[in-house]
């Protein structure tokens, strides 16, 4: 069959090319969002009299009619219609004749679609962020219940302070947060409306941009018709945004496989979150968090997608600009999926603190602690570091910790230790005393805890 746009050629396509050129695979996912942009269309071109209010009526009464039916599954997407606007638009005329024809007056598929794909976008970062706030909210509860529970704090994976667990998952209360700002900073950029930017030129019908974006809830149209069918930087950005909170998901991911292993013994993930081995009978893998630290490169792989295919092309539509879909779709439904499931493993993932607090007891965790000790007496820190690195050393070489050598041991090291030190590098009170801004004391947690809560509040 010829193609609606033969004219200048017979618009007979050579079915690999059809095959390879059409897109309703994936844009008829956007078909509410089309319809809904076309019935805004259909509505102004009769309120600026490009068409007649009767012809306007017809149009609305047919869209509808689609949008049941593609609802309801009445109706089924036709593969040999290239897109999904291609496909609403024949079924609209082959339903109510000639006038389906006026619908596409002062209009393109390039602003078509950069309308659609907006909408549609706009929609699912409402839908992450919700899920993001919830993941959030999960978060903030286990830290609240773990927020005295010690265990050792570390960099370069090697022990290093002590912390609570409440401390540590609110850090990534406070990663979530940013992400939700960094959603909501793209979600303003994504919220510009294309349509009236027409192929490429704008068009010399009398057409109302803004009343038709505000129809759509578009608060601003775009201001340059070439970059409104261009543009494609808020699927950039939300590929961006998207990547660092895959980032974030994944370095939990990471750290939930190594708490879990029987090396750490830090935390027990519920039955319902964790799957067995079909020939180790004693395995209890943490696949979800696996799936998510892998579907992270899937994410960074869409974004990467989108950035290459776009850096070079000239102004305004390119073809290669389909591409952005799959992409963008793919990271989108991804991201979902991995939100829920996060959600739900954190929510049934139990601390063991009594591993965490003798992980803690071993690691020398407290030697700054007895540095600070020597400095609060006087002693210049660079030289308490060194005295305290001393006492480490003595205390590797004859089998003990810190909390085990006597007074008089501490004293050969330096005479102003007291009696005091003890209670100085009990793990409680190096975690109590930490109670600068952001630390990790108790008080300083439930500060945090308090500030998300604030800030979750519809
Ligand atoms: N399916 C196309 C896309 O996704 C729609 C726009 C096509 N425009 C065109 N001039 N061929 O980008």
């Amino acid at each position: 069959m010829a193609k609606m746009w033969a004219g200048r050629t017979d618009g007979i396509t050579d079915r690999i090319a059809d095959d390879f050129n059409s897109s309703i695979g994936f844009d008829s996912r956007m078909f509410r969002q089309d319809i809904k942009g076309s019935m805004a269309h259909a509505s102004m071109l009769a309120a600026t009299g490009i068409i007649a209010e009767e012809e306007a009526d017809t149009l609305l009464a047919g869209l509808s009619g689609i949008l049941s039916d593609l609802e309801s599954g009445a109706l089924s997407f036709d593969p040999a219609c290239e897109d999904i606007h291609m496909f609403v638009e024949e079924v609209l005329t082959a339903r109510v004749g000639d006038v389906g024809k006026k619908l596409h007056t002062a209009r393109s598929r390039n602003d078509q679609v950069a309308l659609d794909l907006r909408l549609y976008l706009l929609e699912e970062i409402d839908a992450i962020c919700a899920a993001v706030k919830k993941l959030i909210a999960t978060v903030t509860d286990k830290a609240e219940c773990y927020k005295a529970t010690i265990l050792p704090g570390y960099t370069h994976l090697q022990r290093a302070q002590p912390v609570t667990f409440g401390h540590h998952l609110m850090a990534y209360a406070m990663m979530l947060r940013r992400d939700l700002g960094r959603l909501s900073d793209c979600r303003g950029r994504t919220a510009v409306c294309p349509i009236g930017s027409c192929a490429l030129a704008g068009t010399t019908y009398p057409i109302d941009r803004k009343a038709e974006a505000a129809a759509l809830g578009f608060p601003a149209i775009a201001e340059n018709s070439m970059d409104g069918v261009s543009d494609r930087d808020f699927c950039v950005e939300l590929l961006g945004a998207l990547s660092i909170l895959m980032m974030h998901l994944s370095r939990f991911s990471e750290e939930i496989v190594l708490w879990s292993s029987w090396e750490f013994r830090f935390v027990e993930l519920s039955d319902a979150f964790t799957t067995g081995s079909s020939i180790m009978s004693q395995k209890k893998n943490p696949d979800m968090a696996e799936l998510v630290r892998g579907k992270t490169g899937r994410v960074y792989g869409d974004l990467l997608s989108v950035l290459t295919m776009l850096k070079g092309l000239p102004l305004a539509y390119n073809k290669d600009m389909q591409e952005d879909k799959e992409s963008v779709f793919d990271a989108c439904d991804t991201v979902k999926a991995c939100l829920g499931v996060f959600d739900g493993m954190i929510a049934g993932m139990r601390a063991l603190p009594e591993n965490m607090l003798n992980a803690a007891k071993k690691g020398f965790i407290n030697a700054t602690d007895v540095a600070d000790y020597l400095t609060k007496k006087g002693e210049p820190f660079r030289s308490a570091y060194k005295i305290s690195g001393q006492l480490v050393a003595y205390c590797i070489a004859h089998g003990k910790v810190l909390e085990e050598l006597d007074l008089d041991t501490y004293r050969q090291f330096s005479p102003l230790f007291d009696d005091a030190i003890y209670k100085a590098i009990d793990l409680s009170a190096c975690v109590g005393n930490r109670t600068s801004e952001g630390g990790t004391s108790v008080a300083s947690v439930e500060k945090q805890i308090k500030g998300i809560r604030e800030f979750l509040k519809p």
